[in-house]
């Protein structure tokens, strides 16, 4: 199986979890990263949230889930600060087109936008969407600036998507995402 030689111990994962389709599969995830010996904490655009709820990602990784940056009582500690310095690593998860595109251009205007500007840890980018958005020059260039950066981006792969067509835009396998982290 892809993932399960892959050893995170040690690691801190701060995965966020944008407002796809793909969502659902970011619960696997949660767990695949935990099988793999990481410490995972989720936090989640109002998106997102459309799509799955927080208690799911509470239960699978058996933290409290931030799904706001006005959280009063995490953030009388200013939370989101100690969050993003918790992470040994980002990873966005489904990307959307959207949130690559706020994370390209340095916006800070949500909870996940600004706990990623916040954080000093390496930034794992795994983009999911229709294969339009995916293959539209907007995508393409802000996805060249964020690898410039040095972020690493896993995936899409191609195949079947949610709307019936085909083509690149699927989020990667949880397990072939695990695969592609460093260890
Ligand atoms: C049913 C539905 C499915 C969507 N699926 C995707 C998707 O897979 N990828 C994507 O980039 N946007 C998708 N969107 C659009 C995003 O939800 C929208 O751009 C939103 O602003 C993203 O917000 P976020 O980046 O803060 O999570 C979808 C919208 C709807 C209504």
């Amino acid at each position: 199986m892809a993932g399960a030689s892959t050893s995170l111990h040690g690691q801190r994962i701060l995965l966020c979890v944008c407002g796809g389709i793909a969502a659902y599969k970011a619960a696997e995830l949660v767990r695949r990263l935990r099988d793999a010996g990481a410490q995972v904490r989720v936090a989640m655009t109002d998106s997102a949230l459309h799509f799955v709820s927080a208690a799911t990602f509470q239960a699978v990784s058996g933290e409290p889930v931030r799904t706001t940056l006005w959280d009063p009582g995490a953030e009388a500690a200013m939370g989101h600060i100690e969050l993003a310095r918790w992470a040994t690593r980002v990873v966005v998860a489904p990307a959307t087109a959207n949130t690559l595109a706020k994370l390209a251009h340095g916006f800070a205007d949500n909870l996940v936008t600004t706990l990623c500007l916040a954080t000093t840890a390496p930034l794992t980018v795994c983009p999911a969407m229709n294969h339009r958005m995916w293959l539209h020059p907007a995508t393409q260039a802000n996805l060249a600036l964020l690898r410039e950066r040095g972020a690493q981006v896993v995936g899409p792969e191609d195949g079947p998507l949610a709307e019936g067509e085909s083509g690149p835009g699927r989020l990667a396998e949880p397990t072939a995402i695990v695969a592609a982290l460093p260890a």
